[in-house]
């Protein structure tokens, strides 16, 4: 069993295979937080919870004299505002009446095998055998406001996820100023919080920052996960490292506006927040309506930062992203972007996609600038047709000819979007979201659909489905490339308004939902200029995200490392590009710019036509070697040798199979240096006690000699060289 009650203590204990997560019904029924950490054999932790008249610290009525049972110090489940806890909360409600307030209480729970439903919302997969779902009913004291807390464990994969429903049981309207979907409570502060900040082509920096008192927060408002944030964060002991200490990762299943908000309150105690961001949410319940926030997923794992990732990585393959996709080698293929950009005719396309098969690819992506008046990025976003002066075959006559060329065909879309100069746009204005009375912010040319609307969505399946019954696409790109503003929906109420970014990403789910259930077998990787809108929410309905619009493959290995915390390699869309590259205008080796991608979903974005012989025959070997490596990159472990922010001169990472018959270790130079030092590299993940061999040489070595001892790193002589070592067990 992994959910236990004690009903004689109202004790509830939930255990993973390395962790345990326990709470316990307060004597005047509050949902106290007890314990989370490293597994503990069964035991009444509540001891843990302890009172202490602090002053300043108001008390429940009932609570009367007993002035250490303060909402402002308990640690709890569930946290509302209004009713004397002044930390950051979970809920917001404003009744009818005006006032603001939810003092929830325990009135039921129940366990059951399986998993709790999120109608509408991406979430965690697990069968009835590999997981148990606790629901805990909370009810407001004074109004017919009810909380249901859902709580899943899934035992092997040691995680637990958490969301929750909110429900109005009585007859007037409650509005939802906050809804968040989780909280954690922890007795000890001095804890520190990693976030993953960044920008357009440099997402995912790595933030470590010791929470202060005061609050600490990350998030978005943009309406989408964004590049500026992620909706992944880290919560450690000052100490943690990569294969030490404490840490619990929390993962927000979720694609839009995001919040995880930590605070070191005035007792030391830490608090972590997360859910849907309160800024522009406000959400009418009337009599009897619900509304369910979007999962977290918890891990917690006492032994470092490398071991949680690998957990949620894990977590990821065999429970989020679609099985479908991992059970075969994603193809090889060449995209057109950094090629042509919108300059392309089918004639061009034709030939660099025949020398692309002639180099041992297998997919041809045909990405923006194929359709409509779309010769810029100013026009043309909406008219979902092929522009027959570029394509005079259409799309049925060019797939025909790729695959007469032994390549797949793949395309780009962007269906939330709409530029002003379009047909879409002529014909519907109201579909986009606008403020009426002002004129819309602009990013790129182009506004946004309003995909709260179901006529729009009907529209944009119809559509999109079209494009690819004609083009028989085996991959789709799916992009989006601006921010949410001017957030206003003419299919709502005024009252409503505050709804529309979350319905807006309801709709976008159920479009994906709709598209990649009616078209299973295409591969569909995900982008928002790059990694704006890197989650797990959109994981959950394509296997892969182009990582970041940044391919210079030096700054790649930051972009990737930073990505690498929360998400597993196989999701991480990398390719080659040209040699000199476009944005950086850095010149990288093509063997390290390979290397790089390597530690993705291999493919390439460059003029294949102007490589020379030796760099084709390099581009043959790199594309053998990526086949013969794949099956380690996409099912192995994968290792963190080196950071970014304490190595300037190495970056490594290292994949092992899940078996540890086989490793395949990646370095690249990233800072050459006169006369330099001696280094090796310390392997992980190894077996200590088997014999290994590195593929070219003679020599044998332990298990723990490459890992305790370590790899002695060649020479890299030159700007941003490479080298990597295939290891195999004898
Ligand atoms: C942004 C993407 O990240 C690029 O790869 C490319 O598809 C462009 N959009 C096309 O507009």
């Amino acid at each position: 069993m992994s959910i236990i009650y004690t009903p004689e203590k109202k004790l509830f204990t939930l255990h993973t295979a390395g962790s345990t997560w326990q709470m316990k019904v307060g004597r005047y029924g509050h949902l106290l937080h007890a314990y989370y950490g490293k597994k503990v054999e069964d035991m009444d932790l509540s001891c843990l919870i302890r009172e202490m008249n602090r002053g300043f610290c108001g008390v429940p009525y009932e609570a009367g004299e007993e002035r250490g049972y303060s909402l402002d110090t308990l640690p709890q489940e569930y946290p509302a505002f209004g009713v004397g806890d002044y930390r950051t909360a979970c809920l917001h409600a404003v009744h009818e009446d005006g006032s603001q307030a939810a003092e929830l209480r325990y009135v039921s729970h129940r366990i059951y095998d399986g998993r709790y439903q999120l109608p509408g919302l991406p979430s965690v997969r697990a069968s009835r055998t590999e997981t148990q779902t606790l629901e805990i009913l909370l009810r407001d004291k004074s109004s017919e406001l009810e909380v249901v807390l859902y709580y899943g464990v899934l035992e092997q994969a040691d995680v637990i996820t958490r969301a929750c429903r909110i429900q109005n049981r009585g007859k007037t309207p409650i509005r939802l100023l906050r809804a968040l979907s989780c909280c954690v409570d922890l007795p000890d502060g001095n804890m520190d919080l990693i976030t993953f900040h960044g920008r357009h082509a440099m997402e995912r920096n790595v933030q470590r920052t010791r929470i202060p008192h005061g609050r600490l927060s990350a998030g978005s408002t943009r309406g989408t996960s964004s590049h500026q944030s992620n909706p992944f964060v880290i919560l450690c002991d000052p100490d943690a490292g990569e294969d030490w200490g404490n840490c619990c990762g929390m993962t927000f299943v979720y694609s839009g506006n995001f919040l995880a908000e930590a605070e070191t309150d005035q007792t030391d105690q830490t608090r972590i927040v997360m859910g849907i961001h309160p800024d522009g949410f406000c959400w009418t319940l009337e009599e009897g309506d619900t509304f369910v926030t979007p999962e977290v997923i918890l891990t917690f794992r006492p032994d470092g930062l490398g071991p949680l990732s690998r957990t949620l990585h894990d977590l990821y393959r065999e429970h989020l992203i679609p099985r479908r996709f991992l059970e075969k080698r994603r193809p090889i293929l060449l995209n057109n972007w950094e090629v042509t950009e919108f300059d392309f005719t089918e004639e061009k396309l034709l030939s660099l996609a025949e020398s692309a098969a002639g180099l041992g690819m297998e997919l041809f992506v045909m990405d923006d600038g194929w359709f409509g008046e779309r010769n810029h990025d100013k026009s043309g976003l909406g008219d979902w047709t092929a522009n027959r002066a570029k394509l005079p075959s259409g799309l049925r006559g060019f797939s025909e000819k790729l695959r007469n060329l032994s390549m797949k065909f793949g395309i780009w879309i962007e269906p939330e979007m709409v530029n002003e100069d379009s047909a879409l746009f002529r014909a519907h204005p109201d579909w986009c979201l606008q403020v009426p009375g002002r004129s819309p912010n602009l990013e790129r040319c182009q506004l946004v659909l309003d995909l709260s609307r179901q006529n729009v969505r009907d529209y944009l399946f119809d559509c999109i489905s079209k494009v690819l019954d004609e083009s028989q696409a085996s991959y789709v790109k799916w992009d989006m490339n601006r921010n949410l503003s001017d957030v206003w929906s003419a299919a709502l109420p005024a009252s409503r308004q505050g709804e529309v970014s979350h319905r807006y990403v309801l709709g976008l789910y159920e479009l994906m939902e709709r598209l990649t259930g009616t078209y299973p077998d295409i591969l569909w990787e995900g982008c928002s200029g790059g990694g704006g809108r890197f989650d797990a929410g959109i994981l959950c309905y394509m296997p892969q995200i182009w990582c970041s619009d940044n391919t210079d493959a030096v700054e790649r290995t930051r972009i990737q490392y930073g990505t690498s915390f929360g998400y597993p390699i196989c999701a991480v869309g990398a390719h080659v590009s040209a040699g000199i590259n476009q944005q950086t205008g850095r010149q990288v080796p093509l063997e390290t710019r390979a290397e790089v991608a390597m530690a993705g979903t291999f493919g390439y974005e460059m003029d294949v036509q102007r490589l020379d012989a030796s760099e084709q025959e390099q581009v043959r070997r790199q594309i053998q070697n990526y086949i013969r490596f794949e099956h380690i990159i996409r099912l192995g472990d994968y290792y963190r040798l080196t950071s970014p922010d304490t190595d300037e001169t190495l970056a490594a990472w290292q994949f092992v199979a899940k078996d540890r018959t086989e490793s395949l270790v990646s370095i690249v130079a990233l800072h050459p240096k006169a006369n330099p030092p001696f280094r090796r590299i310390r392997l992980k993940g190894l077996e200590e006690h088997a014999v290994y061999r590195i593929d070219g040489e003679d020599q044998v070595w332990k298990g723990s000699a490459l890992m305790y001892a370590g790899l002695p790193v060649p020479p890299l002589w030159g700007d941003y060289q490479s080298c990597h070592f295939y290891i195999r067990r004898l």
